[in-house]
């Protein structure tokens, strides 16, 4: 039995099942196809058209008529056609690596929240602590050694965090430009000047691998510093913090322990 539809008919339609297949069918049945590898598939696809167009001789030959057409084809549309095609086709080619394919770097859409509320406790190395019974720094207590802990705590500081957090804390470490989001300035009045000592320990107790789904998509480089550090190294970092900035820290009321 002869089929009666063109090969280019039957290309076209292998492709339009394709992207039916890809585009609603397994969307509905399982989830979207990803956008690169959609391209892979679209790709694959056209190889597969490319194969079975090309798999008899007399596939081959219709299939490309038309391109011996505009190459070689004379007279008063043929030419102009040729000129239209070879001056138009590297400009779309151009067109789409300059734009669509070039990418971005921009960060995935969508509003993240850079200081979201911390739990009311966690674990810390196996200890629960309670961190809305934490209204300061548990070291402020002890003035005898303030000074002590709070020079501790600069050691600890130029030993660990100014690579990324910078020698004058203000998240200008040498590693700094290499991420985002952006080391947090403890310089500006919109980090630690705004928030509580149990809000820092939180944060440098868990880094960013600690931060909730209301913080995602961002891929913070913040190290889990319980890994570490233990707990009185963590509240002496946080004494440096603020002597060194001079900014006082946030003190939580009763049932206000939000980050903002
Ligand atoms: C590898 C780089 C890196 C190092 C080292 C690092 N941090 Fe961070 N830190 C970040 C980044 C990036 C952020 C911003 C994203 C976030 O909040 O998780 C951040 C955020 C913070 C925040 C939260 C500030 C806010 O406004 O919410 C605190 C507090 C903090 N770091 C303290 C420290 C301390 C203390 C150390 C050293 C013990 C340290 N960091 C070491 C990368 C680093």
């Amino acid at each position: 039995m002869k089929s009666r539809i063109p090969i280019y008919g039957k290309a076209v339609l292998i492709l339009l099942v394709a992207l039916v297949v890809f585009l609603v069918v397994v969307p509905l049945a399982s989830a979207p196809i990803p956008g690169q590898l959609f391209g892979w598939y679209v790709v694959t696809t056209l190889a597969a058209i490319l194969l079975y167009v090309s798999s008899t001789e007399a596939f081959w030959a219709e299939f490309v008529t038309p391109f011996r057409r505009l190459l070689l084809a004379r007279g008063a549309v043929a030419k102009p056609l040729r000129i239209c095609v070879f001056i138009a086709l590297p400009l779309v080619v151009g067109w789409y690596f300059s734009t669509w394919a070039a990418g971005s770097a921009e960060l995935p859409g969508g509003l993240r929240v850079v200081h979201p509320t911390p739990p009311s406790s966690l674990n810390f190395r196996g200890k629960r602590i309670n961190l809305k019974e934490v209204v300061v720094n548990p070291l402020r207590a002890d003035e005898a050694h303030l000074a002590d802990n709070t020079e501790q705590g600069r050691v600890l500081y130029y030993k660990n965090c100014f690579f990324c957090h910078g020698d004058a804390l203000d998240g200008n470490g040498h590693y700094a430009k290499g991420f985002n989001p952006a080391p947090a300035n403890f310089q500006d009045a919109g980090t630690i000047a705004q928030l509580s000592e149990s809000f820092l320990f939180w944060r440098i107790a868990k880094g960013g691998p600690g931060l909730p789904e209301a913080s995602a998509p961002w891929d913070s480089a913040m190290p889990v510093w319980e890994n570490f550090f233990d707990e009185k190294e963590i509240w002496q970092v946080i004494l440096y913090l603020y002597q060194r900035t001079g900014h006082k820290p946030r003190v939580m009321e009763e049932g206000d322990h939000s980050g903002h």
